[in-house]
């Protein structure tokens, strides 16, 4: 499918994004790990949480979805399963950890997207723990066997919340305890609500210790909205108008986004702070406002990992020469963004070099316009159509079906866009 999107001069209003996608993978998989039943509410829909909803139907797990509520009753005992992950690396790699180790033989694998990832960087640590995990040259499909695992320390080696997410489960099921540390923190969803639901885990300045064995209870999980995708309308609120987004997750782990807006001269202001089912939530609002450039290291990259395309899109835009390094990551994702976010700015008009790491952006006052290939991810057709909106022409982007992986309805919140 292609959508036209059209300039738009101003662009307000309040928005209620979806929920949080990391946090509906967790909350509809552990639930369906454990003892009981649990209502999820507020979970996104997309393709990629339903993807896990079907994996834990066929381990055993029973789900049923009801506009945004999810009614989960946990599965006694796994089953052997062939699980398609469909495009979701979050699945593939949490459930690798999670079926280790609890008797069961799952095969797991999903689209032409999904099994041209890494999968030894999930595999290899599982294996420490004497996990059998096989991959199919180093990919998926990803044959997970019985196997007794024994807890021990282990460095994930890369700062990937997935990874540590399957150490973190496997370990739920190992003998005495694991350690897993970090190169960088990474986004700690899994640890919060594992320990809300009866974990022994702890974390501390040695790093993130679990003690296998605890059986895990059901717990209701209220679900925010993701600031993943309230990145797209904050930042054409930054470029156009004033925008207030309800309800999001400011898990301080994810929110480099905020931090970059502060560097960058964006204003905003976050409302209404407050905990829900152990999660930060606030209402944060941004206002039109002159962007300067940003310099971005990696330290910072796994806060905003999933928002480097449209923040490079804010760069496009920016005064001055923005450089994004330590990014390296982005070659991994759903497509290769280093080089998809680089097609998609210069296909708006504007002036983005990729470099191994990131990107060298120079800021124009106007883009163009132009037409945008997806290339089958989501988080390029969103930044792209963020950058027609604010485009001098508008444009069309091509492919724009995958934003129903994380968003959707999102061309219809966007308005002044036709199929
Ligand atoms: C996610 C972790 C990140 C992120 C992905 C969701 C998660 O991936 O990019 O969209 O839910 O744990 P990595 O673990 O590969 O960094």
């Amino acid at each position: 499918m292609n959508v036209d999107v059209l300039p738009r001069g101003t662009f307000g209003g309040e928005f209620r994004v979806p929920g949080d996608k990391s946090i509906t993978h967790r909350a509809v998989m552990f639930n369906a790990a454990a003892q009981g039943e649990a209502v999820v509410t507020h979970a996104l829909t997309g393709e990629d949480c339903r993807s896990t909803a079907a994996c834990m139907r066929a381990l055993g797990a029973d789900i049923r979805f009801e506009g945004e509520t999810v009614f989960v009753r946990g599965a006694e005992k796994f089953r052997d399963a062939d699980c398609d992950c469909g495009n979701s690396g979050t699945t593939i790699r949490l459930l690798a950890g999670l079926v280790a180790g609890r008797g069961v033989t799952v095969r797991l694998t999903g689209d032409a997207s999904l099994c041209s990832r890494p999968m030894e960087r999930v595999a290899r640590p599982l294996r420490l723990l004497g996990a059998d995990v096989r991959t199919t040259e180093g990919k998926a499909p990803v044959t997970v066997c019985p196997a007794s695992l024994r807890g021990c320390a282990v460095d994930t080696g890369v700062a990937s919340a997935q990874v540590k997410s399957a150490i973190l489960l496997a370990a739920l099921g190992a003998e005495g305890e694991t350690l897993v540390r970090e190169p960088l923190p990474t986004r700690d969803h899994t640890e919060r609500m594992l320990a809300a639901m009866g974990a022994d885990i702890r974390t501390d300045g040695r790093g993130i210790a679990v003690r296998g064995g605890a059986r895990l209870v059901c717990r209701d999980v209220d679900v925010p909205a993701d600031i993943s995708s309230a990145a797209y309308f904050l930042a054409l609120g930054a470029l156009r108008g004033e925008v207030l987004c309800r309800n999001v997750g400011v898990n301080p782990t994810r929110t480099g986004i905020l931090r970059v807006f502060e560097q960058m001269g964006v204003r905003f202001s976050l409302e209404n702070e407050r905990e829900v089912c152990g999660e930060p939530v606030a209402d944060i609002r941004v206002h039109r406002s002159s962007l300067r450039a940003v310099r971005l290291g990696k330290e910072i990259v796994p806060s905003l990992i999933d928002e480097i395309p449209v923040i490079a899109l804010l760069c496009a835009f920016a005064e001055g020469e923005s450089v994004i390094a330590g990014a390296e990551e982005l070659r991994v994702k759903e497509s290769d963004r280093i080089r998809t976010t680089a097609d998609m700015i210069a296909a708006l008009g504007g002036d983005c070099t990729p470099t191994q790491d990131g990107f060298v952006i120079r800021g124009k006052k106007t883009l163009a316009g132009g037409d945008v290939r997806s290339c089958g991810d989501h988080r390029i057709a969103m930044s792209g159509a963020v950058g027609l909106a604010a485009s001098e022409r508008g444009g069309t982007i091509e492919g724009a079906d995958c934003v129903n992986i994380s968003f959707p309805g999102f061309f219809g919140m966007l308005g002044g866009a036709r199929a």
